[in-house]
């Protein structure tokens, strides 16, 4: 974690990983699976109402150098896009509306995820749609993860080490950990769903045929991003859909 820190290589999913391997496998490594205590919330609210009160320190420090009008999540925002185009550089021309529309709309989410965090089911439907309206986009489950190590990299340049002290660090670690819990198996099924599509359109031997086991590739609790070719699939072989993907990932 840090600035420092490189991309991670997403790992290639075998066939016969289980749903709960796969989502283990490109979970990042600053992952935890912990509860988001009182202390981890206040600890992002007031370092988080720093950036919109314009009050960071670092901001504060380049401003009274700079004296830009530019407010501070426009500053954490530049510094955000700026590191997610030198981690993901396909990704340049991606933002329809630009990237200074694209930040104020991530500062919204930002804000709108960090007012839900008492409010479990409003928090993991917000996380359900941001999912799923990626997958859509074509963004990928491990990026998410490389997502987490660009915000923290953000935050430290606007707060400063004082601000964002190891404490600090491991709050919003947590926080964005609470995150990718509900993102990230949508992610995955969705990923999983369209290996099934394209195995679907490519011809395979009688042998392969026989030894495809559907109930490895889908798991029950398939979720509505799932394209609607593996649906009718699902349809054919007689699987129902069982089980509900918003309670997360058992670790
Ligand atoms: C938790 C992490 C993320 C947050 C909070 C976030 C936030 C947002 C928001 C608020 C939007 C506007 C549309 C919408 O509401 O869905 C958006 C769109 C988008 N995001 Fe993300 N995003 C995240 C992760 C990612 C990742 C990992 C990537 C790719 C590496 C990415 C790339 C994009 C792209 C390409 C768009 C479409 C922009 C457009 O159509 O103009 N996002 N994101």
């Amino acid at each position: 974690m840090g600035s420092g820190s490189s991309i991670t290589a997403p790992v290639v999913p075998c066939a016969k990983m289980s749903l709960e391997e796969e989502i283990s496998s490109v979970l990042p490594v600053y992952y935890v699976d912990e509860e988001l205590t009182n202390d981890c919330m206040n600890d992002v609210r007031s370092s988080w109402s720093l950036v919109l009160t314009d009050t960071a320190p670092k901001y504060l420090e380049w401003e009274s150098v700079e004296s830009s009008r530019k407010s501070c999540a426009a500053l954490f925002s530049d510094v955000f896009y700026r590191r997610l185009i030198e981690m993901f550089p396909s990704y340049e021309n991606s933002f329809s509306n630009g990237l200074f529309q694209q930040g104020k709309s991530l500062v919204k989410m930002i804000s709108l995820t960090i007012s839900q965090l008492h409010h479990t089911n409003h928090f993991a439907v917000i996380m359900q749609k941001l999912a799923e309206n990626h997958c859509k986009l074509g963004v990928k489950a491990y990026e998410f993860g490389v997502m987490g190590e660009i915000l923290f990299h953000s935050l430290r340049r606007i707060l400063g080490d004082d601000t964002f002290s190891k404490k600090m660090e491991t709050s919003w670690v947590v926080l964005y950990s609470s995150m990718l819990k509900h993102i990230v198996p949508i992610c995955v099924v969705h990923e999983r769903s369209l290996r099934l599509c394209a195995r679907d359109t490519q011809p395979s031997s009688e042998e392969e045929r026989r030894n495809e086991n559907v109930r490895d590739l889908i798991p029950d609790a398939i979720c509505a991003t799932a394209n609607p070719v593996v649906l009718n699939r699902l349809h054919r072989e007689g699987l129902s859909m069982k089980g509900n993907y918003n309670e997360g990932f058992k670790s």
